[in-house]
C-alpha cells in the first residue's frame, strides 16, 4: 500500500514531475515507419506534451510542439517540404529542431527582418530502428537507441501494432511483474470466455499453479521467474526467467515467437501500448523491405472490452483499474514480490535523477551497443520450444493482417523440420 503522495510520485509523467524526468531519459516508440509513409503528419502526445511528427520531403523526421508559434493553428495540417514542415495558414517554416527558418510575408515587406530567428518551438530528436520511430524528450546529448537482439535478427518477420489504453502505463509495468496473474487471467479467465465463445475450442496452456516465484535485478532491468505445479528448477520458466527492460518494456519469447512490448505514457491517464513482434519460423523466408503497421482492437464492436486474446486480458485487467489505480486502497500479499521490487526500482532510479546522475539503461558508447542480447524463456510452460498455432491465435498477432501467411511459414518450416 503506498500513500496518495508515493502514488503521485509513481504515475504522474508531465515535465518537472520525477517520474517524468526519470522517463524522459529513454527513447519511447511514437510511431511505425508504416504510418508516417501513408500519413507525413501525425499528432503524437507524450508524457503530456501535444506534438506533431513530420516526415518531410527529404525523409527526415521531427517532432515539434503541435502548434504554430505564430496563431497557434494545429500543424499536424502542415504542408512536409524538402527541408521541414510548414505551417498552412500563413507559410512559417520550421525544422526539425523547431527553428523558424521562413516566414514568407514578414521577408517579403522587410527583407533585413530578423524575426523569425526568435521563434523556435520544443522539438526532440526522433530516429527510426526496426521498423519504429523513437523520441528522446530528455537533457541533450540524447543517450543510444537501444539495439535490443529483436532488433539485429535477419530472416525474421516483423510486425508492429499498437492499442491506445484509458489507463496511466503503471497499472501495464506493474502486471509485467507479477507472474501468477497468468495462471487466473490467461487461463482460469480465458477458459470461462472460451466456454462462451467457443466451446469446441482448444484451451490455451497457460494454467498450471504457481508453486513458486522469485526475482531478480540485471543490468537492463529485472528477470521474473516462475516455478509451476509439475515443474522443476531446469525449466526455462524458472532457470532462464523472463527479462523486464527498465524502465518499461516486456520482453517475451519461445517458439519462434518474440515480442516486446512498449508501454509509453501518453499523458498521467492514456497509455500508448507498441507491440513490436518478431516471427523466426526456421525456414528460408521472403525477404521483408518494410514493416507492416496493425491496430489491435481494445474493444468488440458492442462497446465491451475485448477478453479473447492474452494480450487483450492484460489490457482488460489495466483498464478496469481505472485512469490511475488508487494504491493507497490496495492489500499487497506474497504474489506482489515484483510489484514491490520494481516500484522499489523505479524510485531508487528517480532519486538517482533527481541527484543529477544518470539513471540505469541509457546507453551512449556504440561499442557496447552493437547488439543487446537477452535471455529468452524458449521452454515456456512445457511448450517444448515449438511454434504453437493454439497460442498464436490466443494472442494480438491474430489481428495481424499476415496472421495466416506466418502460420504457413512456420507449418513449412515444421514440415521441412521433418523431413530432416
Ligand atoms: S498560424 Fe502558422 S504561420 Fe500563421
Ligand atoms: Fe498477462
Amino acid at each position: 500500500m503506498l500513500t496518495v503522495a508515493e502514488n503521485e510520485r509513481l504515475t504522474r509523467v508531465g515535465p518537472g514531475t520525477p517520474m517524468g524526468d526519470l522517463l524522459r531519459r529513454y527513447w519511447h516508440p511514437v510511431a511505425a515507419v508504416a504510418q508516417m509513409d501513408q500519413e507525413p503528419t501525425r499528432e503524437v502526445r507524450l508524457l503530456g506534451e501535444d506534438l506533431v511528427l513530420y516526415k518531410d520531403r527529404s525523409g527526415a523526421y521531427g517532432l515539434i510542439d503541435r502548434y504554430c508559434a505564430h496563431r497557434r493553428v494545429n500543424l499536424a495540417y502542415g504542408i512536409p517540404e524538402e527541408n521541414g514542415l510548414r505551417c498552412m495558414y500563413h507559410g512559417w517554416l520550421y525544422d526539425e529542431a523547431g527553428q523558424c527558418t521562413e516566414q514568407p510575408f514578414e521577408e517579403t515587406v522587410r527583407p533585413e527582418s530578423r524575426f523569425k530567428d526568435k521563434i523556435k518551438l520544443p522539438a526532440y530528436p526522433v530516429e527510426a530502428l526496426g521498423g519504429l520511430l523513437f523520441a528522446y524528450m530528455g537533457p541533450l546529448p540524447a543517450p543510444l537507441v537501444p539495439r535490443w537482439d529483436v532488433f539485429t535478427w535477419n530472416n525474421v518477420i516483423r510486425e508492429i501494432g499498437s492499442t491506445q489504453l484509458p489507463c496511466n502505463w503503471l497499472q501495464c509495468m506493474e502486471n509485467s511483474a507479477d507472474p501468477v496473474h497468468t495462471e487466473w487471467l490467461h487461463g482460469r479467465f480465458f477458459a470461462q470466455v472460451l466456454e462462451r465463445m467457443a466451446p469446441d475450442k482448444e484451451r490455451p496452456l497457460y494454467w498450471q499453479k504457481h508453486v513458486k516465484i522469485d526475482f531478480d535485478t540485471f543490468d537492463y532491468g529485472f528477470i521474473k521467474r516462475r516455478l509451476v505445479e509439475g515443474g522443476s528448477e531446469e525449466d526455462d520458466d524458472w532457470k532462464v526467467g523472463h527479462p523486464v527492460l527498465f524502465p518499461n518494456v516486456l520482453r517475451l519469447g519461445g517458439g519462434g515467437v518474440y515480442e516486446h512490448h512498449y508501454r509509453v505514457p501518453i499523458d498521467d491517464h492514456n497509455t500508448m501500448h507498441w507491440a513490436y513482434e518478431v516471427f523466426a519460423p526456421e525456414t528460408e523466408l521472403p525477404q521483408q523491405d518494410h514493416v507492416p503497421y496493425y491496430d489491435i482492437p481494445l474493444r468488440f464492436d458492442d462497446g465491451r472490452l475485448v477478453d479473447d486474446t492474452i494480450d487483450a486480458q492484460d489490457n482488460l485487467a489495466w483498464v478496469v483499474q481505472g485512469p490511475v489505480m488508487d494504491r493507497s486502497l490496495e492489500r499487497l500479499g506474497e504474489s506482489d514480490r515484483g510489484v514491490i521490487l520494481y516500484r522499489q526500482m523505479l524510485h531508487d532510479q528517480m532519486q538517482i535523477v533527481e541527484d543529477g546522475g544518470e539513471p540505469m539503461c541509457v546507453f551512449r558508447d556504440p561499442s557496447e551497443n552493437v547488439v543487446l542480447t537477452l535471455p529468452t524463456e524458449e521452454n515456456k510452460f512445457g511448450s517444448g520450444r515449438k511454434f504453437s498455432r493454439t497460442v498464436f491465435e490466443a494472442t494480438h498477432a491474430r489481428y495481424s493482417p499476415n496472421a495466416v501467411e506466418i502460420e504457413a511459414l512456420f507449418d513449412k518450416a515444421a514440415a521441412e523440420a521433418g523431413d530432416r
